[in-house]
């Protein structure tokens, strides 16, 4: 861990308990705003290459509120757009002596090829269809906010999984804590081989069946931007595959509902359930900032 964070795969169990357990240190102190210094003097570069919302901004207040100085560097807008190379822009970076990188990019792989390139810890903030291990940490924060374990727990991941690298970290991280996974979607988007990634992991076509007795019903944004043509339209997607007040009834009573955001409302989930009680995704949101705090924490302070 000191020395980055490219994925939860490789991760031990007591790894993600000892991360998850600082994050509620950090959820504490989190109404209050309280900012430490433990990260005083250092500095973190925020380097995307896909557009985000969500994870570019937790990691910066993450950062800030650990007393780290911090810089976002987007594609657009930097000498990318000019034609730079990623292995020009990685050295251009490192000549700058950052004490961490956090960097999303299309390429599966790509902060990989850059923590061998460079001496910096690097933060995989999700790397083409591979992974994006600090959204299945929150995600399994915010399931513990819950729920007492995840062992046994009933998880269906319903839509576009292939393209998912949020789905392929929660089922790494999931099935290291003995968690039953549900995938669902249509052929196109899970195919057999996904089931495969990691055990305890079955596949169904149809949303009713995967959403029966489940604990956690995650849905996930169909990834248009990483398909060359959709089969469906949004409303074809929603029909079969788009989570509804009715689905819910399927349902442990007290299931709860996430999802990682952007969210398609209309697509793959309606506003009725996006805004209802059962949904916590923006608890995830909040989570969000306190286990990059302390993803942070273990990788700064060293
Ligand atoms: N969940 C997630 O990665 O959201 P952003 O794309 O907004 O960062």
């Amino acid at each position: 861990m000191p020395g980055g964070l490219l994925g939860i795969e490789p991760l031990e169990r007591g790894e993600i308990e000892s991360i998850l357990d600082r994050a509620t240190h950090f959820q504490r102190q989190q109404g209050e705003r309280r900012k430490s210094d433990v990260a005083r003097g250092r500095m973190m570069v925020n380097l995307f290459f896909e557009a985000s919302t969500r994870t570019r901004t937790s990691f910066e207040i993450a950062a800030k509120r650990l007393g780290a100085d911090t810089i976002s560097i987007t594609a657009s807008g930097s000498s990318v757009d000019k034609g730079e190379s990623l292995v020009d822009t990685l050295n251009t970076l490192g000549a700058m002596h950052p004490d961490a990188i956090v960097m999303r990019h299309s390429a599966s792989g790509a902060p990989h090829f850059l923590a061998r390139h460079l001496p910096t810890p690097i933060i995989n903030a999700g790397d083409g269809t591979h992974e994006h291990p600090t959204q299945a940490l929150l995600d399994a924060r915010t399931i513990l906010d819950r729920r007492p374990t995840l062992e046994g727990l009933r998880v269906a991941i319903i839509g576009d999984i292939v393209h998912s690298r949020v789905a392929r970290s929660n089922m790494y991280l999931l099935s290291k804590f003995g968690a039953e996974i549900v995938l669902c979607g249509p052929a196109s988007l899970v195919p057999a081989e996904l089931a495969q990634i990691t055990a305890g992991v079955t596949r169904t076509h149809d949303i009713r069946e995967a959403i029966r007795d489940a604990d956690v019903i995650m849905m996930l944004r169909v990834q248009l931007e990483r398909q060359h043509e959709s089969a469906f339209s949004a409303s074809e997607y929603f029909q079969f595959y788009g989570l509804r007040l009715e689905h819910m009834d399927l349902a442990k009573p007290d299931a709860i509902v996430m999802h990682p955001g952007p969210i398609n409302r209309g697509r793959e989930i309606s506003s009725e359930v996006a805004d209802s009680q059962r949904s916590v995704i923006l608890n995830q949101v909040e989570n969000g900032i306190a286990v990059r705090m302390a993803v942070l924490e273990r990788i700064l302070s060293n």
